[in-house]
């Protein structure tokens, strides 16, 4: 039986559930007689009801996934939000990861110091939520969250979500994993199922395999230059064909890593010999030979039907370079100088950057020094300059011992500390002033503008890490390792061998430092590190539950005009600082909204003062007042991502209402969450009618209920009369209740306690 075999050798208690996966899909297969593909065969498998019926593309199923894990950056609200629902541990298994806040200057050891430092009351307040509720903490310096997933948590046929983009990296292991925002991640943690909109399916058939200076990472290189940052929107890119074996486990996971970058909701490959060598070295047997035995619900079925297919042969795949500013602008490695040349990018290079969630396994590092080997043998070293970032403490550990890491530093390499750093902009660059424009190349996965040094005219390319090795060495991005020579330190010309590398280290894995801390079997006496001073951390107070009554002469705060995107409801840059603590990250509410008053950002009269000011200003004066306001928007209302920060603040600073054209999905699902009712206008006309300083009140809210319209009494302050108009709104029975409830998390403790 499957139930005897652990999701984690880190959490014995917790087993596969391989037997209601399978009971699953046979119920489902009683409404659906058509093959199927793997990524279906998963997501079906994790349905609350198999006896849903599905179009891909369009209904939205209610999942149970199998974990969640959450980078340091999001749990914060995450777990701030999921401690008001009162429960004494998670749902499912949960992992918390310290690797965004560390930034990368002097080197590994420093910079940790100096991280733990200055992050301390986050640390402390992750540990201890950790500790308390049951979830996994590593620490600062364990790693980067998807290496150390893939190290510990993912397994063939899991269903997993997280919150950061890059979380399909577990797809190398046959896992579906979703990157998602924090509000679903605390719906997952709290047991409420998950919703996810059936995903179409892009089939990518592998034939042939890698050789020579190509690597998995050219793979998805030119996936994206195929299907473009846009192509995989609302799609799982799901591998297969006879090039797959070709690829290592931690290959397939950078292939599947940086599918976010086109948009898709995963990626994945199906269960495979070589998924079966990695958990075997590292330390998962048992679950190997458990998926060997489940196989036939870890491939797809045979004639599995794909809404779009590409194939790509991997004999003739050359190496690929994207870049400069989207990945999706790819160049095989053949014409890259020419692009180089024609566009004016600058050809020197100045540093390249290797390792990242995306490209840091055992694989990866033993190919790079392989590189950087020959141009010592040569006795040279490095022109540009070169930092490392291991993924994991392990694989530091292990390539510190097995001598990849001295040969990186050798050739001129600065190994970082084993988290994000340059990759996420945590990078104190001093080598370029800023603003010159300059050439960099990363083997991590995203390139936008500015994203690693904050310098608009850094031009940001991405390769495998044994190109970024080979032209770090020339210190030109426009040389061609496998045409081009290089000077040794006599004056001779050499040319470079293709790399080579162990996959899997044959001494196995060092673990190194142990920098991972279980949750406590007596979470219930473990106290929660808050400073009720800090500037970051603030706990939340419950949202005050529906009073029963009408809302009556709520005034419009703002009538935003044209896009509305939850950047300009919530910005990031650097509020992200904030984001623990919802009242001072509520100071950037809306302020990035146009008003249709005066067509300015961030002003909106004051209706009881006559002055004009900040929004998050005048939401203030109006929620001291006693006042409630309401929020009146054009089409696509919170489009963009998911954060919850655009639904908490305005529930925080006293509105009630967002009545809008249209709504992003996410996002209004969001509002619903927070006790905020969401509103579109039955006749987008009526958008016209509204102005900024009316008052408006809503009708009929004790009848409340599904699909049903509401009536809004709109008192125009200019013309001093009053009119109806008919809007409509999406709440089901549930969402019904957490309005009542003042919040999801509300009606969930209420529930808990009856
Ligand atoms: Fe971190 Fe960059 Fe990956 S930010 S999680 S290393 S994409």
């Amino acid at each position: 039986s499957f139930s005897t075999v652990s999701m984690s050798p880190l959490e014995p208690n917790k087993k596969l559930n391989y037997e209601g996966i399978d009971a699953k899909l046979k119920q489902f297969r009683l409404h659906h007689n058509k093959p199927l593909t793997l990524a279906e065969k998963i997501i079906y498998g994790h349905l609350e009801d198999p006896s849903t019926k599905v179009e891909r593309g369009v209904t939205y199923l209610k999942l149970h996934p199998d974990r969640v894990a959450m980078q340091d950056a999001t749990a914060q609200m995450a777990v701030l939000q999921f401690m008001s629902a009162g429960l004494p541990e998670t749902a499912v298994p949960t992992t918390i990861h310290c690797d965004h806040l560390i930034e990368a200057f002097k080197g590994g050891e420093k910079d940790l110091a100096v991280a733990k430092d200055i992050n301390k009351e986050v640390y402390n307040f992750l540990a201890t939520s950790a500790e308390k509720f049951g979830m996994g903490f590593w620490k600062p310096g364990s790693g980067i969250i998807h290496q150390i997933v893939l190290e510990n948590y993912a397994f063939p046929g899991g269903l997993m979500i997280g919150t950061d983009s890059h979380t399909p990296n577990a797809g190398g292991l046959g896992m579906v994993a979703v990157g998602v925002g924090g509000a679903d991640a605390v719906d997952v943690m709290a047991g409420i199922p998950w919703e996810l909109k059936a995903p179409k399916i892009i089939g990518v058939k592998l034939t042939g395999s890698l050789k020579g200076w190509s690597s998995p990472k050219d793979v998805i290189l030119r996936v994206a230059d195929i299907l473009t940052v846009k192509g995989g929107t609302g799609a799982i890119v799901e591998y297969f064909g006879s090039g797959v074996e070709s690829l290592s486990c931690t290959g397939m996971a950078t292939i599947c890593n940086m599918g976010a970058e086109i948009g898709a909701t995963t990626s994945l490959f199906p269960f495979n010999k070589r998924m079966v060598d990695y958990l075997n070295s590292t330390g998962r047997s048992n679950i190997a030979n458990a998926a060997n035995t489940f196989k036939h619900n870890l491939v797809a079925d045979p004639n599995a039907h794909y809404d779009h297919l590409i194939e790509i042969n991997l004999d003739t795949l050359e190496p690929y370079i994207n870049g400069p500013f989207t990945p999706d602008l790819g160049h095989p490695l053949s014409k890259f100088a020419e692009s180089v040349k024609a566009n004016n990018w600058p050809a020197e290079l100045k540093v390249g950057l290797i390792g990242s969630c995306t490209n840091s396994s055992y694989e990866d590092m033993s190919r790079s020094a392989s590189v950087a080997q020959q141009a010592l043998d040569k006795g040279i070293t490095a022109k540009a300059k070169f930092t490392i970032t291991p993924g994991s403490e392990q694989i530091r550990a292990t390539i510190e011992r097995d001598g990849q890491m001295k040969v990186l530093e050798k050739v001129g390499g600065v190994v970082l500390a084993n988290a994000c750093g340059p990759c996420i902009g945590q990078w104190k660059r001093e080598d370029v002033p800023k603003g010159e424009k300059n050439s960099i190349i990363t083997s991590y996965n995203r390139n936008f503008t500015g994203r690693n040094d904050s310098n608009v005219n850094t031009h940001a390319f991405v390769a495998s890490p044994e190109i970024v090795t080979a032209l770090t060495i020339a210190g030109d991005i426009t040389f061609n390792p496998m045409t081009d020579y290089l000077t040794d330190k006599d004056g001779n010309k050499f040319k470079l061998n293709p790399p080579s590398g162990e996959e899997l280290p044959s001494r196995g894995f060092d673990a190194g430092e142990n920098t991972y801390q279980p949750p406590s079997p007596n979470g219930q006496n473990v106290k929660v590190d808050v400073d009720p001073n800090s500037s970051r951390l603030q706990l939340l107070q419950p949202f005050a539950p529906w009073d029963k009554k009408d809302l009556t002469d709520m005034q419009v705060l703002i009538k935003v005009q044209g896009k509305c995107t939850t950047d300009h409801i919530s910005m990031a840059g650097p509020w992200l600082k904030y984001r623990g603590h919802l009242d001072n990250i509520s100071n950037n509410m809306l302020i990035g909204a146009i008003n249709s008053e005066n067509g300015k950002a961030n002003a909106v009269l004051n209706q009881f003062t006559g002055e004009v000011g900040p929004v998050p200003t005048v939401a203030r004066d109006y929620k001291k007042r006693g006042v409630n306001w309401i929020v009146v928007g054009d089409e696509n209302y919170g489009e963009g991502s998911s954060r919850e920060h655009a639904a908490l603040e305005p529930r925080h600073l006293g509105g009630k209402a967002i009545l809008v054209k249209s709504f992003a999905r996410i996002h209004e699902t969001n509002l619903k969450k927070q006790g905020i009712l969401p509103l579109t206008f039955d006749n987008p006309a009526d958008y016209d009618k509204i102005s900024g300083d009316d008052r408006i009140s809503i009708i009929g809210l004790k009848d409340l209920a599904p699909g049903k319209q509401l009536t809004l009494i709109v008192k125009s302050a200019k013309q001093g009369s009053e009119f109806e108009i008919k809007v409509n709104q999406t709440m089901n029975a549930g969402q019904i209740e957490w309005f009542k409830a003042g919040s999801a998390l509300n009606h969930i403790k209420s529930e808990k306690a009856k």
